[in-house]
């Protein structure tokens, strides 16, 4: 593997302020996890590196709506997100923090030599400061009207109304959302990184010396330096964080994009530490990962990460002046859930929480939905349907079953005992050559970062291996010609043997389960394409499912979850009707409305929406057609109580006179809901 002994892999940190969700996983973690399982099976020296990314302002906020610490608050998150990705097997070497001791002190350190050594330019500039707390404002501290389109509650840093970037001093009327005051302008000190300087450098190490990158990701790239780089301040005022290690700078703390990046280095850390029988890395071996130029970074992120990724955190290393740069950026473009924007404050999203509850045990089948679909070079789109046909028509049709009847035949035909091969046709011999085939077209994807075309060209071994046996349909030779059969039922074996290594990166669980079906230990990549893998003798178990098959049930009940969270949406987003104009009591008083029961009830035939309702309005009993009948079974409403207004005139609907009103409030999705008195009165009793 070219000039290169060992990789190092990053998974971008995900913030500490949510559960997370399979727009994460697909963008991250699951192509991240592959690539680094596939180089493990390939025996080369690797590890992958994850962890929370626990500071930034929404963590204060939320820590602050809830009425807790920000600490407590990436506890419990930081506890959910490593629960999930350990039960979806993402197999990090190690999952870290950054609020952790070893990376304060690591972020510190960095910070310190860039200020030590005059990389980093101090300013002084005008912010916002709330006088009554005595403390600086972060953009999202502050909110007031936005200058493009009014919206009343726009924050420092966006307009959540029209979307618009903002900076507070923008905001027409600013407030502090901490004491409610107007802030004041005051002056504070920060310290930048003055990008503008490395501009020479990233054009000559990236644009030039990287034109191999993806080109979503160098397109940005480009773009970004196009525009012209400006100082970046890598300092905030806040208390929430890894404070600023200089003298006299209470109040402040490392930006949350300076330190996290760095919790890269101290997850490194932390990983030789645990494995150091002394509990410190004696050999210094995270440096290895880290600063010998025979290691090399991989930066896995999504897209909204790559200015960080390839601009920022490079700049931050080269001026470091002691570390490797990343040798790539396989970035990802983002997943869509049916068809809209992936959104946690909306609710928009699959929880891998809730998924693991939902699917017991089929971790690999989301991970492999999400890969087939990966949103590798545009934003892709997850439905439930898809989920459930590339699930039963391609891991059940395809892989599941012939993995199954090769097994069941070979137990049928020999009581599980690999047979000898015969004689081999030219079909039988292409059809092996085929496995070694697949072997490289795998490789050639999965080493340019083509995790999705990989996974299709690792499919088509089960795809060959499920052809040839309904080709050479040994269940009618077994009559005529026992013999062959052996020779069908050995290639049909070691096909499902190197499905075990060519799959294992892709369906970790899976192919676990099925080498234990095959009592098939020992393997690894390079095995892969060697077509005695199983020895003739060799015997296999009886198999389970693979796979089952997903119903339509089941995926509707996903998708009814997804219609609530809408509606829920629709409800809380939708703005009340502005109030009527005044009228006097007078004019209020002209309707009489009482309380009435309701006696009989039916559907008005060939409509969807009225019913006939028979009420006792006190004062007589009375017909009247309601159009709620969406909203209300007939029986349901014998016996309930209504307010019906009796003196509106009475209308002719359907052939049928109705003689009054139901009232009923109309909820922002457009349903209707009787109004009724609180508690049971007399029929007849006036409202008012
Ligand atoms: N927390 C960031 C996000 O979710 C990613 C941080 S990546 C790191 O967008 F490099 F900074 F760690
Ligand atoms: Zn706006």
């Amino acid at each position: 593997m070219s000039k290169f002994k060992r990789t190092l892999i990053t998974t971008a940190l995900p913030y500490a302020n949510g559960p997370i969700h399979i727009g994460h996983l697909a963008g991250v973690y699951v192509p991240a996890d592959i690539y680094a399982r596939y180089l493990r099976l390939k025996n080369e020296d690797v590890i992958m590196i994850g962890g929370s990314d626990e500071h930034g302002v929404p963590i204060t906020l939320k820590a602050k709506n809830e009425g807790v610490t920000p600490q407590d608050i990436v506890d419990r998150y930081h506890g959910i997100i490593k629960n999930s990705f350990e039960k979806f097997g993402i197999s990090f070497d190690v999952y870290s923090r950054t609020s952790s001791k070893i990376h304060h002190e690591t972020a510190s350190e960095i910070f310190r030599k860039l200020y030590d050594t005059g990389k980093l330019i101090e300013r002084t500039t005008e912010q916002y400061f709330d006088e009554e707390n005595q403390q600086f404002l972060a953009d999202r501290y502050i909110i007031g009207t936005c200058p493009k389109c009014g919206f009343e509650r726009a924050y420092g840093d966006q307009c959540e109304s029209c979307g618009t970037s903002l900076s507070p001093t923008e905001l027409i009327n600013p407030t502090s959302t901490i004491s409610g005051n107007p802030p004041v302008l005051k002056e504070t000190k920060h310290w930048y990184l003055p990008l503008n300087d490395y501009e020479p450098w990233l054009v000559e190490w990236i644009l030039e010396g990287h034109k191999e990158w993806k080109p979503n990701v160098y397109g940005q790239v480009k773009s970004w330096i196009d525009n012209g780089l400006q100082p970046r301040a890598v300092t905030r005022d806040l208390d929430w964080g890894v404070p600023v290690p200089v003298e006299g700078t209470e109040g402040k703390v490392l930006y949350v994009w300076f330190d996290a990046p760095i919790g890269y280095i101290s997850a490194t850390k932390e990983l030789f530490n645990t494995l150091s029988p002394s509990g410190r890395d004696g050999e210094g071996l995270w440096e290895t990962y880290w600063k010998d130029p025979e290691t090399r970074m991989l930066h896995f992120i999504g897209k909204d990460n790559i200015v960080f990724h390839c601009i920022i955190f490079p700049s931050m290393l080269k001026a470091e002046g002691t570390y490797n740069l990343p040798d790539n950026v396989p970035a990802n473009e983002f997943l869509n859930l049916e068809g809209d924007k992936i959104s946690t404050s909306r609710n928009w999203a699959v929880w891998l929480h809730e998924y693991l509850e939902d699917f017991p045990g089929k971790e690999d089948v989301l991970k492999y939905v999400l890969t087939a679909n990966a949103p590798e070079t545009k934003d892709n789109d997850f439905t439930w349907k898809d989920f459930q046909t590339r699930n039963n028509s391609e891991l059940v049709a395809i892989l599941g079953n012939f993995v199954n009847r090769a097994l069941v035949l070979a137990q049928k035909y020999y009581e599980g005992v690999v047979p000898e091969r015969g004689e081999l046709s030219d079909y039988d011999k292409e059809t092996l050559a085929a496995i070694s085939t697949i072997k490289g077209e795998v490789e050639k994807s999965i080493d340019n970062f083509r995790i999705r075309e990989s996974l299709k060209n690792a499919m088509d071994l089960a795809r060959l291996g499920n052809k040839y046996l309904a080709d050479e349909e040994p269940w009618k030779v077994v009559k005529t010609d026992p013999e062959r059969v052996k020779t069908i039922m050995n290639i049909c074996l070691q096909i499902t043997a190197n499905l075990t290594i060519c799959l294992e990166p892709f369906l970790p669980f899976s192919m676990e389960k099925l080498r234990g079906f095959l009592n098939f230990e020992k393997m690894d990549w390079e095995m892969f394409g060697n077509t005695e893998l199983l020895p003739v003798g060799h015997k296999v178990n009886t198999p389970e499912l693979l796979f089952e098959k997903i119903e339509d049930a089941t995926i509707e009940a996903q998708i009814q979850k997804l219609l609530d969270t809408k509606k829920a949406n629709e409800i809380a987003g939708a703005k009340a009707t502005p109030a009527k104009e005044n009228i006097e009591y007078d004019e209020f008083a002209k309707m009489d409305i009482r309380a009435g029961t309701v006696i009989e009830c039916e559907k008005v035939a060939k409509t969807k929406k009225l019913l006939k309702l028979k009420i006792d309005t006190g004062i007589d009993q009375r017909t009247v057609v309601s159009g709620i009948a969406e909203y209300y079974e007939p029986e349901n409403l014998i016996g309930k109580q209504v307010s019906v207004l009796v003196n509106l005139a009475p209308k002719q609907l359907r052939g049928i006179e109705s003689q009054g009103m139901i009232l009923c409030a109309e909820n922002a999705d457009g349903s209707l809901s009787i109004v009724s008195p609180d508690v049971v009165v007399k029929n007849g009793s006036e409202i008012k």
